[in-house]
C-alpha cells in the first residue's frame, strides 16, 4: 500500500515558513494577480491566491478585467505593474481570451517579476543554469518529493505531458537532481510500455483514467498533477488512485497533492523575487 503524498499539510509549512520570512523584511513583499474574464475555475484559483497572500504576509492587488479587454490595454498594466516598487512579482491567469496573444503577455512581464517562471529569459535560465524562480506546480512536485525522501538521482523519471507549464519544466528539474528522463505526449506509440519503466511517474495530461495499475511498476511514485472532474462530478486526477495506490510506493491524492503545493510554491516564489529585489535596493 503506498504512502500517501500529503501536499496539504507540506504547503501548509511552506506558507508558515514564508510568512515568517516576509515579516522580517523591511518592506512588505507585493503579488499583483490579473484575471481577464469570467472563467469560473479562474476565479476560484485567483480567490485561492488572495487567501494565501493574507496568510503569507504578502500583499495582494487583484486586477479583475472585463473578458473584452484589448491587449493593449493589458500590456499597458503590465507596463505600470513593472514599474510599481510595491509589486515583487506579477501573475497573469492563463489562459487569457483568445484575442489575446498569450506569449506577447506572458514577453511584457519583467522577468524579475515573473512569479509563474512563464518570461522567455526565464525559461532559457532554467535550462541553461540556475533561475530565481521555477514554475509553481513542477518545482512544488520536486518539493514533495524532497519531502518524502523519494530518490530522484539514477531513477527513470516518466513524464505524461509537455505544457510549458509543467511537462517540460518537470523534466527539467528531475533531470537537474539526475534523474534519468523520458517525456512522454499524444503522438508517444506504447505509452504503457513507457510508464512501467517509471521509478518517478508524473502525469499531467488531464484525462480521467489515463493511468491504471497496470501501467504503473510496483512501489513507484506517482504524481498526478491533472485536476479533472470525475463522472461523479467529483474532483479526480489521471491516475485510477483506488488502484494504484495498492501498487505504488508512493501517491499524491487529488486533491490535496499537487494542487496546494502549486499555491505555496508561488508563494515563496513572491518572496524570492521581493528578497532579491529588496536586497539589490540597499
Ligand atoms: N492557469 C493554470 N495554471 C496556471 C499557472 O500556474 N499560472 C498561471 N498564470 N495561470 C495558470
Amino acid at each position: 500500500m503506498a504512502v500517501i503524498l500529503d501536499g496539504k499539510a507540506l504547503a501548509k509549512t511552506i506558507r508558515q515558513q514564508v510568512a515568517a520570512e516576509a515579516a522580517a523584511l523591511p518592506r512588505r513583499p507585493g503579488l499583483a494577480v490579473i484575471l481577464v474574464g469570467e472563467d469560473p475555475a479562474s476565479q476560484l484559483y485567483v480567490r485561492n491566491k488572495e487567501k494565501d497572500c493574507q496568510q503569507c504576509n504578502i500583499q495582494s492587488f487583484e486586477h479583475k478585467l472585463p473578458a473584452d479587454t484589448t491587449e493593449e490595454t493589458l500590456l499597458t498594466l503590465i507596463a505600470q505593474l513593472n514599474n510599481d516598487p510595491a509589486v515583487d512579482g506579477i501573475l497573469v491567469q492563463l489562459p487569457v481570451p483568445p484575442h489575446i496573444h498569450e506569449k506577447r503577455i506572458l514577453r511584457a512581464i519583467c522577468p524579475d517579476k515573473d512569479a509563474d517562471a512563464f518570461h522567455p529569459e526565464n525559461v532559457g535560465e532554467m535550462v541553461t543554469g540556475n533561475p530565481v524562480v521555477w514554475p509553481c506546480t513542477p518545482f512544488g512536485v520536486m518539493e514533495l518529493l524532497r519531502a518524502y525522501h523519494i530518490p530522484v538521482a539514477g531513477k527513470h523519471c516518466v513524464v505524461l505531458g509537455r505544457s510549458n507549464i509543467v511537462g517540460k519544466p518537470m523534466a527539467l528539474l528531475l533531470l537537474r537532481d539526475n534523474g534519468t528522463v523520458t517525456v512522454c505526449h499524444s503522438g508517444t506509440g506504447d505509452l504503457a510500455a513507457e510508464t512501467r519503466r517509471a521509478d518517478i511517474l508524473v502525469s499531467a495530461v488531464g484525462k480521467v483514467g489515463l493511468v491504471s495499475a497496470d501501467m504503473v511498476k510496483e512501489g513507484a511514485a506517482v504524481i498526478d498533477v491533472a485536476m479533472n472532474r470525475g463522472p461523479d462530478g467529483n474532483f479526480c486526477g489521471d491516475v485510477d488512485f483506488a488502484a494504484v495506490k495498492q501498487k505504488a510506493g508512493w501517491i499524491t491524492p487529488v486533491p490535496g497533492g499537487v494542487g496546494p503545493m502549486t499555491r505555496a510554491i508561488l508563494m515563496r516564489n513572491v518572496l524570492a523575487a521581493s528578497k532579491a529585489r529588496q536586497r539589490l535596493k540597499k
